[in-house]
């Protein structure tokens, strides 16, 4: 533990709870917009249907892993049936589909890491991002919203740490700061290693879903619904949580040697995944492994500029939950 760190929080810190569930409830999405999201599918399945009939689309990433915010883009992913497509050609096809309707801002960006069709639908206004057999992000869509239900606690905690994230300037992957996925599984971790714990670890369960996706075998228990009440014996409140999530970033985790993992449910060494040097631009200073794909480090994009930032930001966090006498309206203070 770094000298700084606080054993204890401030005496009265559930005073916050009401602040941060307000907070949570303004970000949720309400039911209208849920409504949209379905109406522009329904458009879009009609297109892909007509021109791949065997082709099926889904929804991932925050406006289905129960972790977006309100007035979110969506992310949408065409399953082919076929891995071996060129994926250009589908999304340059698609790209003219939908240029037909009246689709605006349609966009094929084929040179991407991950190649998309960009458009906004003039109807509902929402934006949209189409993939092609991304079908790992359609399977840890599912597995977060799953962790999602099991206490509600979970949902509350990542509103605000993404919050807090995306108003200091910490969400961009492309400044090297990191994704929302990675947030999400940094509070599923943290939620999984409070004691007694307030998550169960799906991956270390007897298995009730299973499916093989570009040779990742991706299983869990996904029975949820027997799981209620499972965190009911911590009784830790949402401001605790928050004062306690931004405590261990700041003063406890230990950058030089653990990896976070949400499918072994504890920390893991970075010797064993021979994460310890930096190999081509994986420089590994914060480490979170994926659930499935677990060579792939969440924690790639930080560079040595970027793991100072971000670990300036959880210090001032931490800082702020402790001392400052209005945490709430500080917290969130654009950067
Ligand atoms: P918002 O910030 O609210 O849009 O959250 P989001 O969950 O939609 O954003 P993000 O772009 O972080 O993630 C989209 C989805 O892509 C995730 O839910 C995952 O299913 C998937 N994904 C898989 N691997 C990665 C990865 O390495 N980086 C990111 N960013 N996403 C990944
Ligand atoms: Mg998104």
């Amino acid at each position: 533990r770094n000298h700084r760190s606080h054993i204890e929080c401030r005496g009265d810190i559930n005073r916050l709870n009401a602040h941060f569930l307000e907070i949570y409830e303004s970000l949720i999405p309400p039911e209208e917009e849920k409504e949209k999201q379905k109406q522009l599918m329904a458009l879009l399945n009609k297109h892909v249907t007509n021109e791949w009939p065997k082709a099926q689309l889904f929804l991932y990433g925050s406006c289905a892993n129960s972790f977006g915010f309100r007035k979110s883009d969506i992310d949408v992913c065409l399953a082919m049936g076929d891995a071996d497509v060129d994926k250009s050609e589908i999304l340059l096809r698609l790209a003219d589909i939908l240029k037909s309707d009246n689709l605006e801002n349609v966009q094929a960006l084929t040179r991407a890491r991950v190649p998309i069709v960009k458009l906004m639908d003039p109807i509902t206004g929402i934006s949209c991002d189409i993939c092609v057999n991304n079908m790992l992000a359609v399977v840890n869509t599912k597995l977060l919203l799953d962790y999602s239900k099991i206490d509600v606690r979970l949902r509350q905690l990542a509103f605000i740490v993404k919050h807090w994230a995306k108003s200091r300037g910490v969400n961009e992957t492309y400044q090297g700061t990191l994704s929302s996925y990675a947030y999400v599984l940094m509070c599923i971790h943290f939620l999984q290693q409070r004691t007694p714990s307030i998550l169960p670890c799906l991956q270390g369960m007897e298995v009730t879903y299973k499916v093989n996706v570009d040779n990742v075998e991706c299983c869990y228990f996904d029975q949820v619904e027997k799981l209620q009440g499972f965190g009911s014996r911590n009784g830790e409140s949402i401001a605790q949580l928050v004062w306690a999530f931004f405590n261990y970033w700041a003063y406890c985790h230990d950058y030089t040697n653990d990896v976070i993992s949400i499918r072994m449910g504890s920390l893991i060494s970075k010797r064993e995944k021979d994460w310890t040097r930096r190999i081509g631009n994986d420089r590994h200073l914060i480490c979170i492994e994926d659930p499935f794909e677990v060579s792939h480090d969440l924690g790639r994009v930080v560079d040595k500029r970027s793991i100072r930032v971000l670990r300036e930001e959880f210090e001032r966090a931490a800082e702020i939950l402790q001392y400052d006498p209005n945490p709430c309206v500080k917290l969130f203070e654009p950067y």
